[in-house]
């Protein structure tokens, strides 16, 4: 397993700003858009690619396209569905699998009530959307559904992280193909398992308190 947390300036900006609790609805899920499309920059820098002509208006040329088949997206509902638009405008063909994981908030551990991924993931790579990796329960939760479907890589892009979750995910996937992209990486969890100083709860300030 390895983790990234990807420095940036444009990147430090914009989680600054997602983090501000006066942040409105509209502006938080347009932040989340961005910032997944510049962390999808370093996420997605080891993609197989194949070589591929294309004709110029001046002159043939060599370039190169997305070898087949393309990582398949999978935000986990529901945070992680503010991500995904990000995600599909800098790879707009790719397949879109969904996993619903809700964390219970007195116990802390993940529960699946979503499943609506291939039954089989070999040979493929998939990148996971969530904005918040805390205890790290739901990450690995849906990343050992990936693993037992046959997946050959599991990417997994954090808008914030606490230590304590990326120490878990690392744990559990020492020897997997497993990468960690994130776009800050925090102090540590309060006693409710919330991310500090984090930004409170994603699904909530992205589709609000419902
Ligand atoms: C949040 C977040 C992660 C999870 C992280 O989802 O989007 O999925 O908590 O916590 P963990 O690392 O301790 O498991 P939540 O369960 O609040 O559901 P929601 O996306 O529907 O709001
Ligand atoms: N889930 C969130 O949305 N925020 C946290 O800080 C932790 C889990």
């Amino acid at each position: 397993m390895k983790t990234l947390v990807v420095e940036h300036p444009l990147i430090a900006a914009k989680v600054t700003e997602l983090r501000d609790k006066q942040t409105p609805m509209p502006r938080f899920q347009q932040l989340a858009t961005e910032l997944v499309g510049l962390l999808a920059f370093e996420a997605t820098k080891e993609l197989d690619v194949e070589k591929v002509e294309v004709i110029t208006p001046v002159s043939p040329t060599m370039g190169v396209k997305l070898t087949e088949p393309l990582p398949l997206l999978v935000p986990i509902l529901r945070a992680g569905l503010g991500m995904l638009s990000g995600m599909q405008q800098v790879i707009p063909n790719a397949e879109v699998g969904f996993l619903g994981v809700v964390r219970n908030e007195e116990t802390l551990l993940p529960a699946i009530y979503a499943d609506r991924m291939p039954a089989r993931l070999d040979n493929r790579t998939v990148i996971v959307l969530d904005p918040m990796l805390a205890t790290g329960g739901s990450l690995i939760a849906a990343i050992e559904i990936m693993l037992a479907r046959g997946a050959k890589k599991v990417i997994a892009i954090t808008l914030i992280s606490a230590p304590e979750g990326v120490e878990a995910v690392g744990k559990k996937f020492a020897n997997q193909n497993v990468t960690v992209v994130t776009s800050a990486l925090d102090e540590k969890l309060n006693e409710h398992g919330y991310i500090v100083p984090g930004l409170g709860d994603a699904g909530d300030r992205l589709f609000g308190a419902c």
